[in-house]
């Protein structure tokens, strides 16, 4: 069934687990999302950004969920908006059946310009009032999450040297405050995450989330579900494979599962995740294809399948490392 993020987050926060909230632009995706959540009896947290829109349509991605929440009756689905830059984008979201929006204000339209505190908290309240009157959630963010800002190359490009996520810790009385005047249901918190496949070009020790400032802000907030972004793990089996087959991708690093883990334990409730996925499906297909005995097949309906049993896999792992399975 449709759930709101708030209804959902309420549930893991009363039994101390994550969800992951899984970007989705095609059918392969949302089929392995959905066949692992069944398969450990998860609920779901589907998200479409952006850039889903542009590559499957609005229609499309609404249907695709929406064909996902009637052959799964039994599993709770969020059916998500993320990072929309203007109200505008929300309301159209909320009207078109979005049970959950993220209304990014923490840039402006460009998504490049790092905004205003204040600008920032009136689109957000705005985006409160209108979905709250929907029975829909809001997620929203303050400060500047690595690379987001930096899209365009870092999401395509590895960087020359490792990125200073210090300076872009969440500050905690901006949090307490932004939280008081825009009573979102759940915040995007800067940890020490950026978006995309090149967040660490060292192997991490252990210390890439700043669990002190998590403490602090669950101190600060204790009844807020905290939303990690950019939580892909780059997993080197897949950054491997993909190498092997033809690929041609930097050595890069991810944030490690145990640290996730971790941070659920300080109110972290929704870990989104895209970089991994395209990083499963994109290695399990190159993989098929170069196998001497596929060199004749022309049924694409086998690559895609490799593609969504590789993300299926994934999806399991998350759902059970991060608390959510058995819990659908
Ligand atoms: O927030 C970023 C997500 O990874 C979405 O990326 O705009 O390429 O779909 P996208
Ligand atoms: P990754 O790039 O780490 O998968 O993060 C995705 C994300 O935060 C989407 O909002
Ligand atoms: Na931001
Ligand atoms: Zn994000």
């Amino acid at each position: 069934a449709l759930v709101s993020l708030r209804q959902l987050l309420d549930y893991a926060a009363e039994n101390g687990f994550a969800v992951p909230a899984f970007n989705v632009s095609n059918m392969e995706q949302v089929q392995a999302i959905m066949q692992a959540a069944d398969a450990c009896d998860s609920p779901v947290i589907m998200q479409g950004s952006a850039g889903a829109n542009n590559y499957a349509g609005e229609i499309f991605l609404r249907h695709l969920i929406l064909a996902a929440v009637e052959q799964y009756p039994h599993i709770p689905i969020v059916m998500h908006r993320d990072h929309a830059p203007t109200p505008d984008i929300c309301a159209q979201a909320i009207r078109s059946g979005f049970s959950s929006v993220m209304m990014d204000g923490s840039l402006l339209e460009d998504m490049k310009t790092p905004s205003s505190f204040d600008y920032n908290v009136n689109v957000t309240r705005t985006v409160v009032r209108m979905a709250h009157a929907c029975g829909v959630s809001v997620e929203g963010e303050i400060g500047c999450l690595g690379s987001l800002e930096h899209k365009a190359d870092a999401a395509t490009q590895a960087p020359s040297e490792q990125p200073d996520h210090s300076r872009l810790l969440t500050d905690p009385d901006e949090a307490v405050e932004f939280v008081k005047q825009t009573q979102i249901d759940a915040l995007a918190v800067a940890i020490g995450t950026s978006h995309g496949a090149y967040k660490f070009s060292k192997p991490p020790t252990g210390d890439v989330l700043v669990i002190s400032r998590l403490k602090t802000l669950q101190q600060r907030l204790p009844n807020m579900h905290f939303v990690m972004h950019g939580s892909s793990s780059v997993p080197q089996d897949w950054l491997k494979i993909i190498n092997e087959y033809g690929g041609d991708i930097p050595q890069t690093y991810g944030v490690p599962v145990a640290e996730i883990v971790e941070g659920i334990k300080y109110g972290v409730r929704k870990v989104n995740i895209d970089t991994d996925l395209r990083m499963a499906s994109t290695g399990a297909m190159r993989r098929y294809l170069a196998q001497p005995e596929n060199a004749s097949e022309l049924d694409a309906r086998k690559t895609y399948k490799a593609a969504r049993d590789a993300m299926q896999a994934l999806c399991q792992a998350r759902y059970e490392a991060f608390g959510s399975a058995g819990h659908a």
